[in-house]
């Protein structure tokens, strides 16, 4: 755990006056100086609960693994600005550090990495796992599913060293599970892990090679997956961190934890949005490539299309990501030489919607999901993989706040109350009086 990060400091009050009476509550601040009420005594001191559908204004914890500021457009994990880890560290440095709290050094790193290049094989009876289910399944639920799985494999008790095993054990394998998943559904055979790759190139081998020739990854492609998964690595408490933490916090193991952050990740308001970028960019082709109808039906409330990869609950300026992949997004596809039609309908519809006074004032800007399915698309990666890949990055994100979680003597089970709306008492119904 990070040394260099101070404990949140009490810094004054806020009084809340209610029905002629008043309660004081404390304020406390973060390190970066965001304030907030702590409202833990509410409750006891005054019958009220607090109403925030979404959590928009809720702090659900005290958090030392990622910083964000939406309005200026900054991201930090554990300190450091993504756009310094996106240039000069692997997803797996940048794992460690998650994790841990402080980049590795030469030797934490080559641990780690060793720990999790001899990981990678799956139980043989995984084969049968998948076999089981439908080949059309979509990936998610598939990896959702073999996570979950993977507690019925490793069963000991929980101990420090076997949570630090399963770590290993998760980030080592989910590339694997993930490949699994897609060559389940195009009927290929599973390609087991490599040793001599790097964990990019290892994943990359693993989704397209096959038995029957020699397989090359190119770099570039293997360096573009890496920052990818940088790039989506932690986010701080959004929804499938969220869930993860929910989950953990009633003392279920990291493997059922994982599997239903799995399961919020892929919704498409959250990760499954990088799937629909690309789905409504091909839209867009096909309907003769009008940009400015989809942004006419993103804005018109009786539509409920939105504008996929635009908008974000924190963010009220550029998300740096995107501008990271909009860079990386150029630089690939020249590399490689590809022409892509979707870059171009992306530039040409970002410029119209930020031209646009209805994003302007609403002020939605390009989120990660809209340049990272145009570089997943010239990596080859299928487009119902998209989501499997931000799951793969956010991995280390998850395990972080899990182990926070599970460590910080605050936690106690999420249990939210509500403001009940519905019926009040009222005589049952016998059956056949009912209509
Ligand atoms: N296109 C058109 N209008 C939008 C969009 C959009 N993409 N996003 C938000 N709005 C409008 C929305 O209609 C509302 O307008 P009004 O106030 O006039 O009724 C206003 O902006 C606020 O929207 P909201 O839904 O209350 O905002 P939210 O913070 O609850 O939702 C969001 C955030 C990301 C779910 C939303 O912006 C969205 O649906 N975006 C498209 C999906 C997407 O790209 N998701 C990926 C998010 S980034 C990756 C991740 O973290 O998972």
């Amino acid at each position: 755990m990070s040394a260099r990060t101070p404990a949140p400091s009490l810094q004054g009050e806020a009084t809340i006056q209610f029905d002629g009476r008043s309660v004081t509550l404390p304020l406390v601040k973060g390190s970066e100086g965001e304030l907030a009420i702590d409202i833990r005594e509410l409750r006891a001191k005054t019958g009220l609960i607090t109403l925030d559908p979404g959590f928009g204004n809720t702090g659900a914890c005290e958090s030392r693994v990622t910083f964000i500021d939406g309005e200026q457009g900054i991201l930090r994990y554990r300190g450091y600005p993504i756009e310094e880890l996106a240039e000069k560290s692997t997803f797996l440095e940048v794992a460690w550090l998650l994790i841990h709290g402080e980049l590795p050094s030469g030797n934490d790193l080559e641990t780690f990495t060793a720990g999790v290049t001899h990981h990678t094989m799956l139980h043989e009876d995984f084969g049968r796992f998948f076999e089981g289910l439908p080949k059309d399944a979509h990936p998610m639920p598939v990896c959702s599913a073999a996570v979950g799985a993977l507690a019925t494999f490793y069963q000991q008790p929980e101990t420090e060293q076997s949570n630090r095993d399963a770590v290993t054990r998760l980030i080592a394998k989910m590339p694997t599970i993930a490949a699994y998943s897609y060559k389940h559904s195009i009927g290929q055979p599973f390609m087991y892990p490599r040793n001599r790759f790097d964990y990019c190139t290892n994943f990359l081998y693993m989704m397209f090679a096959t038995p029957c020739e020699e397989y090359e990854v190119h770099p570039v492609l293997a360096r573009a997956l890496d920052l990818v998964l940088v790039l989506h690595a932690d986010h701080e408490q959004n929804c499938s961190t969220s869930t993860v933490r929910v989950v953990g916090s009633s003392r279920a193991n990291l493997f059922a934890s994982i599997a239903a952050g799995i399961g919020a990740l892929w919704g498409p308001l959250h990760g499954g949005a990088n799937q629909q970028v690309i789905e409504m960019l091909d839209r867009i082709e096909a309907e003769g490539g009008d940009v400015r109808k989809f942004v006419e039906r993103a804005k018109d409330k009786k539509d409920n299309s939105r504008l996929m990869g635009f908008g974000h609950r924190v963010y009220k300026n550029y998300d740096p990501r995107a501008l990271i992949l909009k860079k990386s997004c150029t630089e690939v596809l020249n590399t490689l030489g590809i022409k892509s039609r979707q870059l171009e309908i992306a530039t040409e519809l970002e410029e119209m919607a930020l031209s646009d006074d209805y994003f302007i004032s609403h002020k939605l800007y390009p989120n990660v999901d809209f340049y990272s399915g145009i570089i997943l698309k010239a990596l080859g990666i299928p487009v119902n993989m998209f989501t499997v890949i931000f799951t793969i990055g956010r991995l280390p994100g998850w395990i972080a706040h899990w182990i926070e979680m599970q460590r910080d003597p605050d936690t106690r089970i999420a249990r939210p109350r509500q403001v009940y709306i519905g019926a009040t008492r009222r005589p049952y119904v016998p059956m056949e009086d009912r209509i």
